[in-house]
């Protein structure tokens, strides 16, 4: 299917993945989150590189910008950039992992262990997880949660709170995707947790800041067991598409000379 980054109309060469779940789980307004990123950006802001990409129609020997952006004058704009970059990633869609085989019927392709874990990551009344992380990418819908990191949350990461200067928004975001989870270690919004075992650390203690006013109540904390910490890690673990991490297309397109 091909379809410009806004849905609306055909941009030629630029393949998309239209998935709802994908595009739900970018921006908060629905957006990738390259057009929220550089949403409100100034030329000026993207740094020197970027008069050396706007003025030129040679950037990169072979650049498609042309073929994609048709008919434009100049196509090199920071929309189109941000636009881009939109497209290309809803092309990064990692749906084949160990899980996602099991989930359509291969019994063998995860652990018993990954199995337990995947029992009290959706099971009402555990820890919970499944509330918040849920969907095809296990990022909800577009909520927003303060999980009492910190108390209060400090600037500059002041979640939803940048956006509404609404007090009650402080420290609430949205529950990014655990797809490939196990690889993109630490973790989030400001890398403050470094494994995933702290990650459930956190959350059996019902937040690191606990006693944070704002706390969604489904953080309540829970009892955990050695064991269902290692079975929600073996479950966290296969979420991870190995064929996407190893896909060609998406290595780097400039590896380092050796
Ligand atoms: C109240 C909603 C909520 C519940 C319940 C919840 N999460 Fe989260 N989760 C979030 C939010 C929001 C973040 C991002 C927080 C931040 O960055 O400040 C997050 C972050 C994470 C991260 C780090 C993601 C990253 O890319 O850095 C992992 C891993 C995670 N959650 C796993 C779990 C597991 C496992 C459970 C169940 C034990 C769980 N979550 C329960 C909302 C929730």
């Amino acid at each position: 299917m091909r379809l410009s980054s806004d849905g609306d109309q055909p941009v030629p060469g630029v393949d998309f993945v239209l998935l709802d779940d994908v595009r739900r789980s970018c921006g908060a307004d629905g957006d990738s989150g390259a057009e929220w990123a550089l949403s409100g950006s100034r030329q000026s802001d993207l740094g020197p590189g970027w008069p050396a990409i706007s003025g030129s129609r040679n950037v990169a020997p072979g650049s498609h910008v042309p073929q994609a952006f048709v008919g434009e004058a100049n196509p090199y704009t920071i929309r189109n950039v941000a636009r881009a970059m939109a497209a290309f990633e809803r092309t990064i869609v990692g749906a084949d992992s160990a899980w996602d085989r099991f989930h359509y019927g291969d019994e063998t392709a995860i652990s018993e262990s990954a199995k337990r874990g995947e029992i009290l990551f959706f099971t009402d009344g555990g820890p919970q997880c499944f509330r918040c992380h849920s969907g095809f990418n296990f990022s909800g819908e577009d909520e927003y949660h303060n999980t009492a990191l910190y108390d209060p949350y400090p600037p500059p990461n002041l979640g939803l709170f940048a956006h509404t200067r609404r007090a009650e928004d402080a420290g609430k975001f949205k529950a990014p995707t655990l797809r490939n989870i196990a690889v993109t270690a630490p973790y989030m919004h400001d890398g403050s947790i470094a494994t995933l075992e702290e990650v459930l650390e956190h959350y059996a203690a019902g937040g690191r800041a606990h006693g944070n006013p704002g706390k969604d109540p489904l953080v309540r904390g829970f009892t955990m067991t050695v064991q269902n910490r290692v079975d929600l890690v073996a479950f966290l673990k296969s979420l991870t598409d190995e064929g996407l991490l190893h896909d060609p297309r998406f290595a780097n397109p400039w590896p380092p000379a050796r």
